[in-house]
């Protein structure tokens, strides 16, 4: 029988991440077609929000609908156990990856190759540094005109801040792209383009094997040794430590689409990518290993039935194993839960669980209990760290249009901030209540579940804010001065916190300047 160690060991629970486009829910769905876990191409795909500029309520309901189901994608591929955490693909729902991004021992990064690292990629990878996760790169659309792959390495590794090293090398691009070599296992993999199969591959032992000749010409085969000679001279040997602790990036090339180059990357993912971590809580550090359960509450999904105020709270497992219908404690309020219907997302479908692992997501029916970043365990008092907030980028007021609601609209807005939809701040100068957001979208998401979810109106008033930063100082009077100087700008948020209200990057860089005593943070776990 599998001890939990074992069950721990072939967990690999991870996310793909990208900016919009770039071709990761393609990569998602040939992964799923690897594992079994679907049969045919599209299945995936059509599930996802299109990444239109302006929003439409059809979208955000399906998206809503439909994200339950692919927000985990388990299956087994070999001896192993894959978890794969969904990221929302619309850039105003960012807040909601970097909140998945805490549930994750790794990731893959998918990049185009025609277009190189872009802007969301960027914000995502800060996060990734943030925690030292592990990261391998894929880039993608070998099979259009892109650009010099030493060119993207050493754009990847200035963008990005991470070390690089190629493990699989391209033969050529777009039109003339022939195929891939794989430095890491020795092969050489010709490309026939086909959506759904695996291409062919042909062991070599060396890179001086006249097969290499013989598939792809000696021209090609020639600038395959010369650029192989030119990567071992420049890169180091590849260094699992170093990739575990989040210092060097492996990077493979190849078509998510043709399904090329996708085999070789997970079959090496699987071998290097980390099992679960221990993780750090306030107390002390929570080894996978434990017999003690504990979990924590990463993402919360509100249903789509408005009449009933339900939800599932997602719960990445960290430690123990846990069992349905035991009872576990709810940190904060102190409350032994029991759960009778837990889901467990395998193949995309979510059925009743009876057991789950460390490396595991289980899916919790709720109706209001949970917060984002909420611990449960088998009853020690541990408390994971708060899931980091960032600075938000868009500002509103939140105004009551119906007077008669105002106790609806108080608990919409909590219930919706403990979702993790927005943040919300008090401005101390004149008590208004402010959200906080990384994109447009959400105000009007917000709007719509308060009307339909609350029966509450709002109306929004625009401010012109830069950002909100959170601020500290060991010098409590230098801290007052600071806030007495700046009181129409300070506000608190849920935790009661001191928050800056910058109106202006020049602002802000003064305010930075004039109080060398203060610290600015522009997430909330610091
Ligand atoms: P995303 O989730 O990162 O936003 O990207 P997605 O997988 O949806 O891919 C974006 C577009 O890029 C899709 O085309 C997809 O078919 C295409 N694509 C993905 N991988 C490759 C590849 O290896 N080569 C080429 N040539 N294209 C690739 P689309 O036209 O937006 O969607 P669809 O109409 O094909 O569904």
């Amino acid at each position: 029988m599998a001890t939990l160690n074992d069950e721990i060991k072939r967990r690999r629970t991870f996310a793909i991440i990208s900016h919009p486009d770039a071709g990761k829910t393609t990569l998602t769905e040939k992964l799923l077609l690897f594992g079994g876990a679907i049969h045919i191409a599209g299945a995936v795909k059509s599930n996802k929000i299109k990444k239109t500029a302006t929003s439409d309520w059809m979208d955000i309901e399906k998206q809503r609908g439909i994200s339950v189901a692919t927000s985990v994608m388990g299956f087994d591929y070999g001896d192993y156990k894959i978890n794969i955490l969904d990221t929302p693909g619309h850039q105003d729902f960012a807040e909601d990856t970097y909140r998945t991004l805490t549930a994750v021992d790794s990731v893959i990064i998918v990049v185009d190759v025609a277009k190189g690292v872009e802007q969301q990629t960027r914000r995502l990878m800060e996060v990734c540094r943030m925690r030292n996760t592990p990261v391998i790169i894929f880039v993608n659309k070998l099979d259009r005109e892109g650009r010099d792959p030493f060119e993207i390495l050493d754009e990847l590794e200035a963008e990005l801040k991470i070390g690089v090293r190629p493990l699989s090398w391209p033969i050529n691009i777009g039109a003339k792209f022939k195929g891939v070599y794989n430095i890491y296992e020795h092969s050489l993999d010709l490309f026939t383009p086909n959506k759904q199969r695996v291409s062919e591959r042909v062991e070599i032992d060396d890179v001086n094997d006249p097969r290499i000749d013989e598939a792809v010409g000696e021209t090609d085969a020639a600038k395959l040794r010369d650029d192989l000679e030119l990567i071992e001279g420049v890169y180091p040997e590849f260094d699992k430590e170093q990739y575990l602790q989040g210092k060097l990036a492996p990077v493979f090339f190849g078509s998510a689409l043709n399904t090329f180059g996708v085999k070789e990357l997970l079959d090496c993912f699987v071998e290097i990518a980390p099992s679960p971590k221990p993780v750090v809580a306030e107390e002390r550090e929570i080894r996978p290993e434990e017999d003690a359960f504990s979990g924590f509450v990463f993402k919360i999904h509100a249903n789509m039935d408005p009449n009933h105020r339900s939800c599932i709270a997602f719960v990445k497992i960290c430690s123990g194993k846990f069992e349905r219908n035991v009872g576990y404690k709810h940190i904060r309020s102190g409350k032994v839960m029991k759960f009778a219907a837990p889901t467990a997302f395998m193949a995309q479908k979510k059925s009743i669980v009876d057991e789950a692992y460390p490396g595991d997501i289980v899916g919790i029916p709720d109706t209001g209990n949970f917060k984002i970043g909420d611990t449960l365990t088998s009853g020690e008092e541990i408390h994971f760290k708060g899931l980091p907030s960032f600075s938000p980028e868009m500002f509103k007021y939140i105004e009551n249009t119906d007077p008669m609601k105002s106790k609806q609209l108080e608990k919409g807005i909590q219930q919706l901030m403990d979702e993790g939809v927005a943040q919300l701040f008090v401005n101390q100068f004149n008590g208004r209540k402010l959200i906080g957001t990384v994109g447009q979208l959400q105000f009007e998401v917000i709007q719509y579940r308060l009307l339909h979810e609350y029966g509450a109106q709002c109306r929004w008033e625009p401010i012109s804010l830069y950002k909100a930063c959170w601020i500290e100082s060991d010098d409590a009077q230098a801290l007052e001065a600071f806030k007495k100087r700046k009181h129409q700008f300070m506000a608190v948020d849920r935790e009661g916190r001191d928050v800056f209200l910058a109106d202006s990057s020049y602002v802000l860089t003064m305010a930075q300047q004039d109080f060398p005593a203060i610290r600015f943070h522009f997430s909330s776990e610091f």
